[in-house]
């Protein structure tokens, strides 16, 4: 049996309940299907569950990202300096508001930026710091912030894949002025359908992102457009929905940690035999995708196809390597770290209905490859 590296089968636990919440919305006198009482519940949930100030649910984690930017007063002229190695919205969030992008090289174990690149990278045009927490690992925030605070720049902290991660017991979304989350599928907290949240301790900052993601409006009165916002509604099923899995969030967690420490465990010796894992322990770490670095890489995919096991190359190109963003890379710079990352990284199945079986079937066949199964 083929183990899966998207699993098809992530709610399957929660389909009657999608099912009754479908019904429940559908059929309700209100008739609201966006930004309604459900919305406004999950709000207040995520707000206690992170003790921030203020939780808005939006379309997504890269509007999320553009109405924080927005509500910032990022625009033309201005420079933000974002991870060479990562996803797209981290860039194209700043180019659609007239920005530049200016990308750092990121460490080459942990993948995330490097703060002393991003410091270095700053001008008298930067306005903002976006670093990003990638797969496994917390960006350094405590350094992002006293760069931020060094230079007076905004700081916006992308941990779309990152929640339930700690730094120090301080969550990650709250080390920001803002930080955001992602609900796609796939996510720690994923959902059915689209969606995402910025998180803020700035009741002002939240206010206006609250308005932005409607049109500008302010929530009481319709049709009075207070700034320029845009349509980044939330849903009101999905809400419903993520109410409904929030509770088990905790426990979800804990099990993508554990497989991660025991992966982390049986890898440990594999560093020599060129399959490196990411750092153990769980400060500052964040389970939501499993990365390997193997100068091997192809190889270990073919391999881990040979016995089953579906696996994933997340970013084959650095950011400023991509089509879209090369022309916006300085022509003199160079991000040999994220082009490392870019070549060698392989990502592994990490989600809490895998079995012990399949874990360890995965961690069998990784430590084959890596001839690390003598050393045990
Ligand atoms: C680091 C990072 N930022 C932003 C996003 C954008 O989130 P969404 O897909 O919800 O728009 C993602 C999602 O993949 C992400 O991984």
């Amino acid at each position: 049996m083929t183990i899966p590296f998207f699993p098809p089968d992530v709610f399957e636990d929660d389909r009657e309940a999608l099912l009754e919440t479908v019904h429940e919305v559908g059929t309700a006198p209100a008739q609201r299907f966006i930004l309604g009482e459900h919305t406004a519940r999950l709000e207040d949930a995520l707000r206690a569950w992170l003790g921030a100030a203020d939780v808005v649910a939006c379309g997504s984690g890269t509007t999320a990202l553009t109405l924080v930017l927005t509500a910032m007063g990022i625009g033309a002229e201005d420079e933000v300096v974002i991870p060479a190695f990562g996803c797209a919205p981290l860039a194209s969030t700043v180019v659609n508001l007239g920005a530049t992008p200016v990308f750092a090289d990121v460490d080459p174990w942990t993948m995330v930026a490097d703060p002393e690149q991003i410091e270095s990278l700053i001008t008298p045009r930067t306005r903002a710091i976006m670093p990003a927490h990638v797969f496994s690992v917390m960006a350094d925030m405590p350094r992002m912030r006293q760069i931020a605070e060094r230079h007076r720049l905004r700081l916006l902290e992308d941990s779309a894949v990152a929640q339930g991660a700690v730094l120090d017991n301080h969550p990650a979304g709250r080390w920001g002025e803002a930080g955001v989350f992602s609900f796609v599928q796939v996510k720690t907290f994923g959902t059915a359908g689209e969606g995402g949240v910025v998180v803020t301790d700035d009741p002002a900052l939240g206010g206006t992102v609250r308005m932005l993601r409607n049109h500008g409006q302010d929530g009481q009165r319709r049709f009075l457009h207070h700034c320029i916002g845009t349509n980044s509604r939330f849903d009101e099923i999905l809400a419903a929905f993520q109410l409904h899995r929030l509770p088990g969030l905790a426990d979800r967690l804990e099990r993508r940690a554990r497989i991660a420490d025991y992966y982390t465990e049986r890898f440990a010796p594999l560093a020599k035999h060129s399959v490196t894992a990411p750092p153990p322990g769980r400060n500052g770490r964040c389970f939501y995708v499993y990365s390997l670095l193997s100068e091997r890489r192809e190889e270990l995919q073919q391999q881990l196809a040979a016995r089953g096991i579906e696996s994933h190359v997340y970013y084959p190109l650095p950011l400023p390597r991509q089509p879209a963003f090369e022309g916006f890379a300085a022509p003199d710079q160079t991000w040999p770290h994220a082009e490392y990352a870019s070549r060698c990284t392989l990502a592994i199945p990490l989600y809490p209905h895998l079995t012990d079986a399949q874990v360890e079937r995965i961690a069998d066949t990784v430590c084959d490859f890596a001839g690390g199964n003598e050393s045990r």
